[in-house]
């Protein structure tokens, strides 16, 4: 057995939370983005003689996306939920993988990929539970909204690791890892 049951669990809830909260930020970016939004409810509500100020349209519009949004923060507990799992299994998994050193330059690179992708996680967890509380935290407003800009920069890595990752083991199973997504489905290898 190469990845014991615990572990592949932990790697499927982890990516179902982690694309649903990627999932979540492209909705408020894209369908439920308040600036076009409040822009579109003011459009068709003066289709009907109906004018309200572009501060009224953007309440409305932010309530629009609130219960879409409020999953951002179902599945944030989620993720915490798994990093603390994660951190049980470091200790007391018993899935059998190379040690770093034994692996080729490629497997090398591809580890520490998901060294910066766990690192990331965590950062993702701690910024975003703290601008969650940051009231109770004791932190001020701004404070708050820097940490949301570097919540939001970091990001970026998860939005470009989820699919180089999917391609990469698309390829690798096609190539000469054959069996390296079932490996994660049964633990087989
Ligand atoms: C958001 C989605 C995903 C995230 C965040 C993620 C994360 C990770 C991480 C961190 C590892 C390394 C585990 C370790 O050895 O410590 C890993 C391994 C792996 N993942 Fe994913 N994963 C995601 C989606 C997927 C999907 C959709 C597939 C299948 C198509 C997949 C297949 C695999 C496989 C086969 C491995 C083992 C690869 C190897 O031996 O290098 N993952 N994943
Ligand atoms: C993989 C994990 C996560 C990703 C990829 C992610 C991504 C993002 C992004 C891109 C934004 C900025 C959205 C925008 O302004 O357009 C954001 C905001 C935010 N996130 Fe996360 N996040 C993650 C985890 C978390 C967690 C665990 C929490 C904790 C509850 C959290 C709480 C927040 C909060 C409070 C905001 C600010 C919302 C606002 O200003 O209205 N996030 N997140």
């Amino acid at each position: 057995m190469k990845y014991s049951t615990s572990f592949r669990i932990w790697h499927w809830l982890n990516a179902i939370v982690i694309l649903g909260l990627i999932g979540t930020v492209l909705l408020r970016k894209t369908f439920l983005s308040w600036r076009t939004n409040s822009e579109l409810i003011m459009l068709e509500l003066s289709k009907i003689d109906i004018s309200i100020t572009s501060e009224q349209a953007k309440v409305i519009a932010k309530a629009i996306r609130s219960g879409m949004w409020e999953w951002h923060y179902i599945l944030g507990y989620a993720l915490v939920a798994l990093v603390f799992f994660r951190i049980y299994l470091y200790f007391k998994d018993n899935s059998k993988k190379e040690s770093f050193s034994s692996l080729d330059m490629h497997k090398k690179a591809v580890r520490i990929s998901y060294y910066i992708v766990y690192a990331t996680i965590l950062f993702m967890a701690l910024s975003g539970f703290t601008m969650y509380f940051y009231e109770s935290l004791g932190l001020a407003k701004e404070t708050a909204h820097s940490i949301k800009e570097i919540h939001e920069l970091v990001y970026n890595i998860l939005l470009y690791f989820v699919p180089l990752h999917i391609i990469g083991v698309f390829v690798a199973e096609n190539r000469d890892e054959k069996g390296i997504v079932s490996t994660m489905i049964n633990g087989k290898s």
